[in-house]
């Protein structure tokens, strides 16, 4: 959630941190600070709540000089986004200054023994427990980094953690359990950072740290040290995306970047694994032999957000393909059950980031119980990519908008790339194989045509603007489709919307139909057209207002339909990949002329590694 970087080096640190941040500012946007260690050897730190933008007029002209910093972007949990809880957070004798990111959760009980032993509090924060228990030790001579392990192993709860400290100037001290973090190699300089995306405009070289690792980078070198501090191989990861791909190249927002991208988003998750001729697929990263694929007796797909509902599409096509009894969790859900799997259990955890802590856990605990695991994973060397067994990258490149677009359709091309492989080892036919992979082949070029429809959709959402509530009704592939259409014109145009099966309608939400709530029906022709077709035919028997997606050259709904949007014909199974695009264009246009923040749509954050 919360974004962190740090610096060290031979640079004026405070600008270089404050660039990072901004790199970060989908992370988290309540608030934002920065700390330098300046050239008199003090501390200062300037916050403001609000995005980073305030910070930097809060800063004005008076831009600390040092070269060490740190700089946060929070999204809060404990205490309100305001200026006292805004991080860096300072000790008592100003000697420290300390981001976080995650949750202490005996903060209370510590805070209690810590006032008691006389240390004076200003925010409400769980954070700031930790840069007293740091002060403590680090005050009555610990090294920095002594001082940071001794406090951790006092602390319940999730962290990544950056520390800064006047009695060791050229020294920034990182650690993680739970929160992602790495240390980014310069030259005669280095960082810390909690995504790579904040210092690729200066390296490309990478060390991930793991949960229980503490690292101590200085402008020259780093070491890597676990709790116990004896100092660990950590291998360097050269990052290969480059900085142009997360900007927003002449878009006014990043997701219509990424909504715009899929033709190509789509090519990349396909490309080199298609083998057309033995109607089935090359995946590299699986590390699971056919013989481990076919002793697979039942699956699980778990998930969080828009990350749930593609899983919802993988269920329908495993079942319906390869005929592997499959079902979806919740991955907050599945963690704190007691959930039946074992050795003969697939658990896939779906995410865009792979850092989201639910599914992480589920994905641990899956393991524990003995599960295989894989990851569907868009973040190369994310947390869930490193840790499960096996996987799937999407190969999307940096999604930035909050809302997921581009990462939906490839993990729909994933798990459609996953089904032909158990399909095709056990009852799925070559024919029926080579016309999944033809299709899949095509989707690009007619994700592309649909795109080119998005004048029209921005006419349908014009009229939508005014709208309190709106449904979406679909069936079977296109079910997951209505609960994704729906999330994305809540999330980012705050208009309650409902996504529902069309058949369930008439158990409730037919309730609420009247000549002022929009109907969006998803309504290609496939197994189940003519049963939404009734569907439709109820909603305007009541005065609705329909809003079809049907597939080309469809007449029948164009006489019910108040307005329609035509995708291409493909695939049952893929057609959700078609049929979701005028949806995220949908909400994306209601929500500018609403006049919301799109990318950075309020209390929500991309990446949610709490819990
Ligand atoms: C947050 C984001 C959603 C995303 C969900 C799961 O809620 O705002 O867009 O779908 O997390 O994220 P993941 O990275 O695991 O796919």
């Amino acid at each position: 959630m919360c974004g962190i970087v740090g610096y060290t080096g031979a640079r004026s640190a405070g600008p270089l941190v404050l660039d990072g941040l901004k790199r970060l500012e989908y992370r988290g946007y309540d608030s934002a600070g920065l700390a330098v260690l300046n050239g008199e050897g003090r501390i200062e730190v300037f916050k403001a709540p609000g995005k980073i933008s305030a910070l930097e007029n809060a800063l004005g002209s008076r831009f600390p000089s040092g070269h060490t910093a740190l700089a946060h972007t929070r999204w809060a949990t404990h205490g309100a986004p305001n200026v006292v809880n805004a991080h860096p957070h300072t000790d008592c004798g100003g000697t420290l200054a300390l981001v976080h990111n995650g949750i202490i959760e005996n903060a209370p009980t510590l805070r209690t023994a810590l006032v008691k032993r006389g240390h004076v509090f200003r925010s409400e924060t769980d954070t700031e427990v930790l840069v007293h228990l740091v002060e403590e030790l680090h005050t009555k001579g610990a090294p920095l980094a002594d001082a940071v392990a001794a406090a951790l192993q006092q602390v319940d709860g999730t962290y990544g953690i950056a520390v800064i400290s006047t009695r060791e100037p050229d020294t920034v001290v990182a650690a993680r359990r739970g929160s992602p973090l790495l240390v980014a190699i310069g030259n005669g300089e280095n960082f810390v950072a909690s995504d790579a995306s904040a210092v690729l405009a200066h390296t490309r070289s990478v060390v991930y740290l793991d949960d229980g690792e503490i690292a101590v980078v200085r402008p020259r070198d780093y070491r890597i040290l676990d709790l116990s501090a004896a100092e660990k191989e950590k291998t360097v990861t050269q990052i290969e995306w480059d900085l142009a791909t997360i900007e927003r190249g002449g878009y006014a927002h990043f997701m219509l970047k990424e909504i715009m991208e899929q033709p190509d988003s789509l090519r990349n998750a396909l490309r080199g694994r298609l083998l057309e001729e033995d109607g089935t697929v090359r995946l590299g990263g699986l590390n699971l032999t056919d013989e481990d694929l076919l002793k697979v007796r039942r699956i699980v797909m778990t998930a969080c957000g828009t990350s749930w509902h593609a899983a919802l599409i993988g269920e329908y096509m495993m079942e319906e393909l390869a005929r592997i009894p499959s079902e979806v969790e919740y991955a907050s859900e599945f963690r704190y059950r007691n959930p039946i799997v074992d050795e003969h259990t697939l658990v896939v955890g779906i995410s865009q980031s792979g850092e989201t802590a639910d599914t992480l856990a589920a994905l641990r605990e899956a393991k524990r119980r003995g599960a295989r695991t894989l990851g569907i994973v868009n973040v190369v060397g994310s947390t869930i990519a490193r840790e499960v067994d096996g996987g799937i990258y999407l190969h999307a490149g940096p999604e930035i908008g909050v809302a997921s677009t581009k990462a939906f359709t490839s993990q729909i091309a994933a798990l459609a790339l996953l089904t032909l492989t158990m399909g095709r080892l056990r009852s799925l036919s070559i024919l029926q194989g080579r016309e999944v992979v033809r299709c899949l082949a095509r989707l690009p070029e007619q994700v592309a045509q649909v795109l080119s429809k998005a004048p029209h959709v921005e006419q349908i959402a014009e009229r939508l603007v005014r709208a309190t509530n709106v449904l979406y009704l679909g069936r079977g592939y296109n079910f997951p489709v209505a609960l994704e259409g729906a999330l994305k014109l809540k999330e980012i145009s705050y208009i309650h919307a409902e996504g529902y099966p069309a058949a369930e309608m008439k158990h409730g939400p037919i309730a609420l139909i009247d000549d002022l709530m929009p109907v969006v029906f998803i309504a290609p022709q496939d197994a189940v057209y003519q049963k939404v077709v009734s569907n439709v035919e109820e909603v305007k028997a009541r005065g609705g207002r329909v809003i079809a997606i049907v597939t080309e050259g469809d007449t029948g709904l164009a006489k019910l339909a108040d307005q329609q949007v035509e995708i291409p014909e493909t695939l049952d199974l893929l057609t959700p990949v078609l049929s979701v695009l005028p949806l995220q264009l949908l909400a994306y246009y209601i929500a500018v002329r609403r006049g919301c923040n799109v990318d950075q749509p309020r209390n929500l954050a991309k990446s949610v590694t709490v819990e």
